[in-house]
């Protein structure tokens, strides 16, 4: 440490007076600015220290702060001020201009923070919107007879593989929200992100991991080639309606094997996405081990969206009611590995779903839990039966005496699960 005898003499166009004040002629356009010690960085002069500065660790008032450690040790001196001389040294950046005023509303009440979990399902949402516009260009694309943007295809899988691995769940739970009249490409969305998170489980990464989420975005291109009023036809098809039906995954299957950036599991999960295990399915009847575990996974990804979404024939299971039905129906539809697989990724008690306590209190679920499928995290709502609204507070089950006695229809309680879960 150098002697404090070193220190600097002030500039001549200042007077001291006392230790920590700087007086500067009005008529000179002085160089000097004060700053809080925040908003140094490298490159500043810096010209005095307010404050007593034979406190400090620096032996003199003037320095350039040439490097890091400079800054750090000047750091250290907390929310006091600097003066800078900006004729030696850099300037501040200039301001950023001040955010514009919020509208006038007579009501208008400060918004809570988002949640962490908030947060990624607003962001998960937004790629889902992305990626609906981006398949609807696809089928449209197919409609035509024109090329498909495949690059485009991969761009919506990396932004989707991006969301599941920011946040699983919240990802998960957004793309089984679908309306009406957009579920052919919805669907396509969420298959592609069933199927990405599915793999992740099932061991594939990188460029495989890819392929088997395209695999699910184009999965049903084929129909392009049935007409809508049949797709979308309220009540049962008849047979020659339910003939042209089955023949989308040959029809997808032509559409892609002219693709050549089209990989061989597209083809496969296109073509195949309907067999079952017990060779009951269609286009082929194909069973045993001439059913890739592409296609199986294909198969069961396929299932579980449709069967959880509305649709213009039916209103969608919930999310706990569909993995209840198609552990019943498994053997033969599915490949039993392939279907546990996706029970752990989906759980018993899904993302999303509303479910009464043991302590008589409502709650949506929001992550499976670090133990059991049966005791995930969940939100709690309000209380029962008198509806009393609690905080919005996480519970996780598995560290808690409470537990879920009964999953409820949210349609019953008038609650917008999505807005729970974006708060
Ligand atoms: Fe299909
Ligand atoms: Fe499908």
């Amino acid at each position: 440490m150098r002697s404090i005898a070193s220190a600097s003499i002030p500039s001549t166009r200042m007077r001291w007076r006392g230790t920590d004040e700087i007086r500067i002629d009005p008529n000179m356009t002085s160089p000097l600015k004060k700053v809080p010690v925040a908003r140094v960085t490298r490159g500043m002069y810096v010209h005095k220290i307010c404050g007593k500065w034979l406190d400090h660790p620096f032996w003199r008032g003037s320095f350039l702060v040439e490097d890091d450690e400079t800054l750090a040790t000047l750091r250290t001196l907390g929310n006091q001020e600097v003066w800078i001389d900006t004729a030696k040294g850099a300037d501040l950046p200039p301001e950023a201009p001040p955010a514009p005023p919020p509208p006038a509303q007579a009501d208008r009440r400060p918004e809570p923070p988002r949640s962490a979990f908030g947060m990624d399902y607003a962001a998960a949402e937004a790629v889902r919107e992305r990626a609906r516009i981006a398949v609807m260009a696809l089928f449209q694309q197919a409609r035509m007879g024109k090329a498909l943007s495949m690059e485009s295809a991969a761009e919506v899988v990396d932004e989707v593989n991006e969301a599941i691995a920011r946040n699983p769940a919240a990802m998960l739970s957004v793309v089984r929200l679908k309306n009406k009249d957009d579920y052919t490409y919805l669907h396509s969305v969420a298959v592609a992100a069933l199927m990405i998170a599915l793999g992740k489980r099932l061991g594939y990464a990188g460029e495989a991991l890819k392929q088997v989420g395209i695999a699910g975005l184009l999965h049903d291109i084929g129909k392009v080639g049935v007409a809508d009023a049949v797709l979308n036809k309220p009540g049962r098809l008849s047979p020659l309606e339910m003939a042209t039906v089955r023949q989308h995954p040959q029809i997808g299957w032509d559409i892609l094997s002219r693709e050549s950036a089209a990989g061989p599991m597209a083809l496969d999960v296109c073509l195949n996405h309907h067999e079952r295990t017990d060779g009951t399915g269609y286009p082929n009847r194909l069973s045993g081990d001439a059913l890739s575990e592409i296609a199986r996974m294909g198969a069961v990804c396929d299932v579980y969206d449709a069967i959880t979404s509305d649709r213009s024939y039916k209103a969608g299971w919930e999310p706990a009611e569909a993995i209840r039905r198609m552990a019943e129906w498994q053997d033969g539809h599915f490949d039993r590995r392939i279907f546990h697989a996706f029970v752990k990724l989906i759980g018993i008690y899904p993302t999303g779903t509303l479910v009464q306590l043991a302590s008589q209190r409502l709650a949506v679920v929001l992550v499976q839990g670090s133990g059991s499928a049966l005791t995930p995290i969940v939100q709690l709502i309000c209380t029962l039966p008198d509806r009393k609204p609690l905080e919005p507070e996480a519970l996780d089950l598995e560290a808690s005496d409470d537990s879920i006695v009964a999953i409820e229809d949210p349609a019953h309680w008038d609650l917008d699960i999505p807005a729970l879960l974006r708060a």
